[in-house]
């Protein structure tokens, strides 16, 4: 019979078999998963464990400082932050197709993630021998693992396979959907506000950005989807709802009008999708004047911003994230 406890109990003892007096790398990415694997494995194996958080500036605003600091506090946990924002405009900079964009993130993320590996072996020695992953059941599913589907999206997971992997994975999640890590997680001790949060892509704003991703549309982005969170939160529909992609539609401008003059600006979409697990999403109905709150928000507040529309489509057909 299944029960968190009885999940934590059984992980907790394969990771210590699994790891005996030797030393793991677990990548956190500032969602559920990899906090919740890492705070598994911490738990199992403590100071055995250092955590590595690589900040590709691709993340919603205040984020990462909830990482460095909330996460830390929680767990006791050993990190090392790598700030490399710079590194992934500049490999981002001219690029426009999906697909080419999450290869290139997921790319200079192993490239960045190794490097941290190497200096963490360079202090450490050569007792580093296990990568923790927070892989998820339908990851394993929609990549292929579980039943020969085609691949959908190129995922891309913290610490993403690189072709000569020299570590052995632990993957403490792999079995289990996102409701049931979020249970873990908070049997774990993690505060609400990290075993709560919504799912959040790995290659960040940079797949929410339709068009090029410049740091002036990150900043643009990272606005508009702050008002939208701070918004969906203040009216309670934080359970209610999975998650609430916020795109901004880069290569798309139209005409408006603001104060006394015309205006041409970028389209902002919110996407807010219920959902069980994420393979398939139906859209959500949300109060009209939540919805109303949010548009004059943005619309007034975000610079280059003119109109504000509402994604209306389940998954199937579309996914959930745009790109
Ligand atoms: P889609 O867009 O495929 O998204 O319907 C399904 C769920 O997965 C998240 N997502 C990702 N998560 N790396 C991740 O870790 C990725 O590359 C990635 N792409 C999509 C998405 O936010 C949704 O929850």
């Amino acid at each position: 019979n299944w029960t968190t406890g009885n999940v934590i109990e059984e992980q907790v003892a394969a990771i210590r078999e699994q790891v005996g007096d030797k030393r793991a790398i677990c990548g956190l990415s500032g969602g559920v998963d990899s906090a919740v694997a890492a705070a598994l494995v911490q738990k199992a194996i403590g100071s055995q464990l250092t955590c590595v958080y690589v900040d590709h500036g691709l993340m919603r605003k205040g984020e990462t400082e909830q990482v460095e600091k909330d996460f830390v506090a929680a767990t006791g946990v050993q990190l090392k932050v790598v700030d490399a924002s710079e590194r992934f405009l500049n490999a981002l900079a001219g690029v426009t197709d999906p697909e080419e964009k999450r290869k290139i993130i997921g790319r200079e993320f192993i490239r960045v993630f190794e490097q941290a590996q190497a200096e963490i072996i360079a202090d450490e020695g050569p007792a580093v021998e296990f990568l923790v992953q927070g892989t998820l059941y339908p990851d394993v599913v929609e990549s292929g693992g579980g039943t020969g589907t085609a691949n959908i999206k190129s995922h891309h997971n913290v610490g993403g396979l690189p072709e000569d992997l020299e570590f052995k994975l632990i993957e403490p999640l792999r079995k289990l959907f996102k409701d049931e890590v979020r249970m873990v997680g908070k049997e774990l001790g993690l505060p609400e506000e990290i075993v709560q949060r919504q799912p959040f892509p790995g290659p960040g704003l940079g797949i929410r950005i339709v068009g090029e991703v410049t740091k002036e549309r990150l900043d643009l982005l990272r606005e508009a989807d702050a008002i939208a969170r701070e918004e969906l939160t203040a009216a309670g529909l934080d359970r209610d709802i999975w998650q609430c992609p916020v795109v901004l539609l880069a290569d798309v401008r139209s005409v408006g009008v603001q104060g006394d003059g015309r205006t041409y600006g970028h389209p902002i979409v919110l996407r807010p999708v219920s959902s069980e697990d994420a393979m398939t999403a139906d859209w959500s109905r949300l109060p009209y004047d939540v919805l109303a709150r949010i548009s004059t928000r943005i619309t007034n507040e975000v610079k280059d911003v003119n109109r504000v529309v509402l994604d209306v489509t389940s998954k199937p057909p579309g996914t959930i994230e745009w790109e």
